[in-house]
Protein backbone atom coordinates (compact mmCIF):
# COMPACT_ATOMS: atom_id res chain seq x y z
CA UNK A 1 0.00 0.00 0.00
CA UNK A 2 1.17 3.15 -0.72
CA UNK A 3 1.45 5.96 2.48
CA UNK A 4 -0.88 8.05 0.71
CA UNK A 5 -3.80 5.67 -0.30
CA UNK A 6 -5.11 6.73 3.42
CA UNK A 7 -6.05 10.01 2.27
CA UNK A 8 -7.42 9.09 -0.98
CA UNK A 9 -9.80 6.23 0.99
CA UNK A 10 -10.65 9.19 3.42
CA UNK A 11 -11.15 11.91 0.53
CA UNK A 12 -13.63 9.46 -0.81
CA UNK A 13 -15.73 8.74 2.34
CA UNK A 14 -16.04 12.18 2.74
CA UNK A 15 -17.03 13.34 -0.16
CA UNK A 16 -19.53 9.94 -0.55
CA UNK A 17 -20.92 11.63 2.85
CA UNK A 18 -21.44 14.89 2.11
CA UNK A 19 -23.14 13.84 -1.49
CA UNK A 20 -25.71 10.88 0.03
CA UNK A 21 -26.74 14.60 2.02
CA UNK A 22 -26.57 16.51 -0.92
CA UNK A 23 -26.35 15.41 -4.18
CA UNK A 24 -26.49 18.61 -5.14
CA UNK A 25 -23.33 20.15 -3.04
CA UNK A 26 -20.27 19.88 -5.18
CA UNK A 27 -22.17 20.98 -8.76
CA UNK A 28 -23.87 24.17 -6.78
CA UNK A 29 -19.65 24.99 -5.73
CA UNK A 30 -18.15 24.42 -9.06
CA UNK A 31 -20.24 27.00 -10.12
CA UNK A 32 -19.41 29.70 -7.60
CA UNK A 33 -18.24 30.78 -4.35
CA UNK A 34 -19.73 33.45 -1.75
CA UNK A 35 -17.43 33.38 1.63
CA UNK A 36 -18.40 35.70 4.07
CA UNK A 37 -15.45 35.52 5.92
CA UNK A 38 -11.11 36.20 4.92
CA UNK A 39 -9.39 33.91 7.92
CA UNK A 40 -5.96 35.02 8.03
CA UNK A 41 -3.92 32.44 10.85
CA UNK A 42 -1.26 30.08 11.69
CA UNK A 43 0.25 27.82 8.96
CA UNK A 44 -0.01 25.46 12.34
CA UNK A 45 -1.87 22.25 11.39
CA UNK A 46 -3.87 22.13 14.44
CA UNK A 47 -5.53 25.30 13.75
CA UNK A 48 -7.61 24.42 10.77
CA UNK A 49 -10.11 27.40 9.90
CA UNK A 50 -12.67 25.52 8.80
CA UNK A 51 -13.20 22.99 11.52
CA UNK A 52 -12.86 25.45 13.97
CA UNK A 53 -15.81 27.52 12.80
CA UNK A 54 -18.04 24.29 11.82
CA UNK A 55 -17.98 25.59 8.27
CA UNK A 56 -18.46 23.88 4.97
CA UNK A 57 -16.36 24.57 1.35
CA UNK A 58 -17.54 27.77 -0.21
CA UNK A 59 -17.64 29.15 3.26
CA UNK A 60 -14.56 30.68 4.34
CA UNK A 61 -11.50 32.45 2.09
CA UNK A 62 -8.19 31.33 3.81
CA UNK A 63 -4.58 32.44 3.86
CA UNK A 64 -2.56 31.10 6.21
CA UNK A 65 0.99 31.60 6.90
CA UNK A 66 3.75 30.57 10.12
CA UNK A 67 2.43 32.99 13.03
CA UNK A 68 -0.17 35.15 10.94
CA UNK A 69 1.49 37.72 10.10
CA UNK A 70 0.40 40.62 7.62
CA UNK A 71 3.14 42.64 5.93
CA UNK A 72 2.76 45.26 3.61
CA UNK A 73 5.46 43.76 1.13
CA UNK A 74 4.07 40.34 1.29
CA UNK A 75 2.20 40.18 -2.56
CA UNK A 76 0.99 36.67 -1.52
CA UNK A 77 -1.59 37.67 1.84
CA UNK A 78 -2.04 41.43 -0.15
CA UNK A 79 -3.32 39.14 -3.19
CA UNK A 80 -5.20 36.70 -1.12
CA UNK A 81 -7.12 40.12 1.14
CA UNK A 82 -7.64 41.95 -2.23
CA UNK A 83 -9.74 39.31 -4.42
CA UNK A 84 -11.30 38.70 -0.84
CA UNK A 85 -12.28 42.27 -0.71
CA UNK A 86 -12.83 43.45 -4.40
CA UNK A 87 -14.24 40.15 -5.71
CA UNK A 88 -15.52 38.33 -3.04
CA UNK A 89 -16.61 40.93 -1.02
CA UNK A 90 -16.45 39.48 1.95
CA UNK A 91 -17.43 41.52 5.09
CA UNK A 92 -15.18 39.63 7.69
CA UNK A 93 -11.54 39.21 7.68
CA UNK A 94 -10.46 37.53 10.62
CA UNK A 95 -6.92 37.44 12.16
CA UNK A 96 -6.67 34.06 13.73
CA UNK A 97 -3.49 33.81 16.19
CA UNK A 98 -3.11 30.43 18.72
CA UNK A 99 -1.87 30.03 22.36
CA UNK A 100 1.73 28.69 22.40
CA UNK A 101 2.39 29.19 18.64
CA UNK A 102 5.75 27.46 17.74
CA UNK A 103 6.73 30.77 15.31
CA UNK A 104 6.12 33.08 18.24
CA UNK A 105 8.22 30.85 20.60
CA UNK A 106 10.70 30.80 18.34
CA UNK A 107 10.68 34.71 17.98
CA UNK A 108 10.30 35.54 21.32
CA UNK A 109 13.83 32.94 22.61
CA UNK A 110 15.81 34.01 19.67
CA UNK A 111 15.90 30.45 18.41
CA UNK A 112 17.72 29.69 14.92
CA UNK A 113 15.43 27.05 12.26
CA UNK A 114 17.18 28.88 9.06
CA UNK A 115 15.60 31.15 6.51
CA UNK A 116 12.30 30.75 8.69
CA UNK A 117 14.13 33.35 10.71
CA UNK A 118 13.61 36.39 8.25
CA UNK A 119 9.92 35.17 8.47
CA UNK A 120 9.54 35.36 12.13
CA UNK A 121 11.50 38.78 12.31
CA UNK A 122 8.29 40.64 12.06
CA UNK A 123 7.09 38.76 14.99
CA UNK A 124 10.48 40.05 17.00
CA UNK A 125 9.52 43.19 15.81
CA UNK A 126 6.34 43.04 17.39
CA UNK A 127 7.87 41.96 20.77
CA UNK A 128 10.16 44.59 20.57
CA UNK A 129 7.47 47.20 20.94
CA UNK A 130 6.20 45.14 23.92
CA UNK A 131 9.59 44.60 25.57
CA UNK A 132 9.20 46.02 29.05
CA UNK A 133 5.46 44.56 28.97
CA UNK A 134 6.66 40.95 28.17
CA UNK A 135 9.45 41.03 30.91
CA UNK A 136 7.18 41.73 33.86
CA UNK A 137 5.70 38.23 32.68
CA UNK A 138 7.54 35.76 34.83
CA UNK A 139 6.00 32.44 32.89
CA UNK A 140 7.53 31.40 29.82
CA UNK A 141 4.69 29.74 28.65
CA UNK A 142 1.97 32.59 29.47
CA UNK A 143 4.45 35.58 27.71
CA UNK A 144 4.98 33.48 24.88
CA UNK A 145 0.87 33.51 24.68
CA UNK A 146 1.07 37.49 25.79
CA UNK A 147 2.79 37.53 22.40
CA UNK A 148 0.28 35.72 20.55
CA UNK A 149 -1.83 37.88 21.76
CA UNK A 150 -0.37 41.31 20.76
CA UNK A 151 1.20 39.62 17.55
CA UNK A 152 -2.77 39.46 16.71
CA UNK A 153 -3.38 42.77 17.56
CA UNK A 154 -0.31 44.41 15.61
CA UNK A 155 -1.16 42.20 12.24
CA UNK A 156 -4.87 43.24 13.06
CA UNK A 157 -3.66 46.92 12.49
CA UNK A 158 -1.34 46.23 9.72
CA UNK A 159 -4.31 44.52 8.10
CA UNK A 160 -6.57 47.54 8.91
CA UNK A 161 -3.86 49.93 7.20
CA UNK A 162 -3.34 48.04 3.94
CA UNK A 163 -4.67 50.01 0.68
CA UNK A 164 -7.06 47.17 0.13
CA UNK A 165 -9.48 47.86 3.28
CA UNK A 166 -8.60 51.75 3.40
CA UNK A 167 -9.65 51.72 -0.07
CA UNK A 168 -12.82 49.65 0.80
CA UNK A 169 -13.72 52.07 3.65
CA UNK A 170 -13.60 55.11 1.89
CA UNK A 171 -16.03 53.66 -0.86
CA UNK A 172 -18.14 52.76 2.09
CA UNK A 173 -17.67 48.88 1.58
CA UNK A 174 -19.17 47.02 4.54
CA UNK A 175 -15.83 45.01 6.09
CA UNK A 176 -14.14 44.91 9.47
CA UNK A 177 -11.21 43.19 10.90
CA UNK A 178 -11.33 41.20 13.82
CA UNK A 179 -8.28 39.93 16.60
CA UNK A 180 -8.84 36.61 17.45
CA UNK A 181 -6.92 33.74 19.12
CA UNK A 182 -7.26 30.01 19.39
CA UNK A 183 -7.01 27.67 22.38
CA UNK A 184 -5.06 24.42 21.41
CA UNK A 185 -5.79 23.37 24.65
CA UNK A 186 -9.38 23.42 24.42
CA UNK A 187 -10.95 24.16 20.88
CA UNK A 188 -12.12 27.52 21.76
CA UNK A 189 -12.05 31.12 19.73
CA UNK A 190 -11.29 34.21 21.88
CA UNK A 191 -12.03 37.44 20.73
CA UNK A 192 -9.21 39.52 21.29
CA UNK A 193 -11.07 43.44 21.93
CA UNK A 194 -10.11 44.67 18.72
CA UNK A 195 -12.57 44.66 15.77
CA UNK A 196 -12.03 47.61 13.56
CA UNK A 197 -15.15 48.46 11.12
CA UNK A 198 -13.75 51.78 9.38
CA UNK A 199 -11.25 54.69 9.86
CA UNK A 200 -11.79 56.21 12.84
CA UNK A 201 -11.54 52.75 15.03
CA UNK A 202 -8.49 52.32 13.37
CA UNK A 203 -7.08 55.55 14.83
CA UNK A 204 -8.46 54.73 18.20
CA UNK A 205 -6.90 51.19 17.84
CA UNK A 206 -3.55 53.02 17.16
CA UNK A 207 -3.71 55.21 20.63
CA UNK A 208 -4.72 52.19 22.81
CA UNK A 209 -1.95 51.09 25.14
CA UNK A 210 -2.85 46.98 23.84
CA UNK A 211 -0.21 46.03 26.50
CA UNK A 212 -2.08 47.31 29.80
CA UNK A 213 -5.31 46.79 28.21
CA UNK A 214 -6.37 42.89 29.22
CA UNK A 215 -7.40 41.35 26.11
CA UNK A 216 -8.00 37.53 26.70
CA UNK A 217 -7.22 34.80 29.13
CA UNK A 218 -3.71 34.97 29.69
CA UNK A 219 -2.99 36.33 32.96
CA UNK A 220 -0.09 39.20 33.54
CO1 LIG B 1 1.46 29.11 15.07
Amino acid sequence: MHPLDPLFKKNREWSESIRRRDPDFFPTLSRQQAPAYLWIGCSDSRVPANEICGLLPGEIFVHRNVANIVVHSDLNCLSVMQYAIDVLQVKHILVVGHYGCGGVRAALSNQKFGLIDNWLRHVQDVKGKYTDHLACIADESARIDRLCELNVIDQVINAAETTLVQNAWERGQELAVHGWVYGLHDGLVRHLGISLSNADELAAALKTDWARKKAALVDV
